[in-house]
């Protein structure tokens, strides 16, 4: 396994839009275990392909309920009850804020094996799969900082 550089909201790379996996390949493998290690390291609890500089909509969420999850080509079914809460991301340090998220969603995903789930995630379980979602579309928890 690698460590790997993330990228900072500076670098014009952050706010592309990244792509659905189709091929649940070794080489993708390969990028999931360098982003779990990347993600350790760093001390997060949640990173998305994108901060590593790969587009591809794939994330690492480390969730209370559910343990590390590898979440691929996720997909928000449900989502209510909104909450505000305080928000941070390895890709803008030193930066905090009040974003508002769903208390509660339903998401479906694939393993790395290309494997679907449904999966409930509440709390800032949600909103830290809701945080690396929208990284996946070019999207920082900077935009939504409530003023
Ligand atoms: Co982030």
């Amino acid at each position: 396994m690698a460590r790997l550089t993330i990228i900072k909201q500076d670098n014009p790379l952050i706010r592309k839009h990244s792509k659905p996996v189709e091929d649940f390949s070794p080489r993708i493998h390969t990028i999931l275990d360098d982003m779990h290690e990347t993600l350790l390291h760093a001390n997060g609890i949640g990173l998305a392909a994108i901060q590593v500089g790969i587009l591809y909509r794939m994330a690492i969420v480390m969730t209370q309920e559910h343990g590390t999850l590898e979440i691929i080509n996720p997909v928000i079914k449900t989502a209510k009850r909104q909450r505000t809460d305080a928000e941070g991301c390895l890709s803008c340090p030193g930066i905090s804020g009040r974003v508002r998220r769903p208390h509660f969603i339903t998401l479906e995903y694939q393993d790395r094996h290309g494997k679907k789930h449904t999966k409930d995630f509440h709390g800032i379980d949600a909103v830290c799969c809701c945080h690396e979602i929208d990284h996946m579309d070019g999207i920082l928890f900077i935009d939504k900082i409530e003023k």
